[in-house]
């Protein structure tokens, strides 16, 4: 199984945000705000030429954690049939050495509580109690230092 990365526009990970983290909702709830900002980025995995894996990266403080440059990464998403496959895990260092290679010291994001494990295990931590994000669940705003 290879697995290929590329940059892509937001276009072209919509199917897949929708598949994945809309199911059954409309399709346009999987544009988020800044998907088309020039600071913005998106990664695909691919194997041949299907999208497997998602995800975002964008320029965004966040009040709670004290950082001028942080982005937040958001929409991380697998195709449930090829999901503890370590295409996540693969994806997830692939943002991460991106953000490295921009000087960016801080990568943060709401996690749903079902994927806190993966984060945790790719030394994310937690700040602070969960709370609700309307239509889409409770999550926690987890964090890791790229220094
Ligand atoms: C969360 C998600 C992106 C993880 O991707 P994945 O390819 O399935 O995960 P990986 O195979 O790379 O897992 C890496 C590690 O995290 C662990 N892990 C992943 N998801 C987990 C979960 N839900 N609970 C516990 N551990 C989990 C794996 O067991 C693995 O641990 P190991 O290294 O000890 O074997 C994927 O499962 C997914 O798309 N889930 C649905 C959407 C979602 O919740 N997205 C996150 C939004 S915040």
């Amino acid at each position: 199984m290879k697995l290929d990365f590329k940059f892509v526009d937001a276009k072209s990970i919509l199917k897949i945000r929708h598949q994945v983290l809309r199911k059954g909702r409309p399709l346009s709830t999987c544009h988020f705000n800044g998907d088309n900002l020039s600071d913005t980025f998106h990664f695909a995995a691919y194997i041949n030429d299907e999208v497997v894996g998602c995800v975002s990266l964008m320029l965004k403080s966040n009040s709670k954690i004290q950082d001028k440059q942080s982005y937040q990464l958001r929409g991380m998403a697998v195709l449930e049939k090829y999901q503890g496959q370590k295409i996540g895990q693969q994806l997830l260092h692939h943002a991460e050495k991106h953000l490295i290679s921009k000087n960016i010291k801080l990568v943060w994001c709401n996690v749903r509580i079902k994927a806190i494990p993966f984060y945790r295990k790719n030394q994310y931590q937690q700040l602070g109690d969960d709370f609700n994000i309307p239509e889409v669940g409770p999550h926690v705003l987890m964090f890791k230092s790229l220094e």
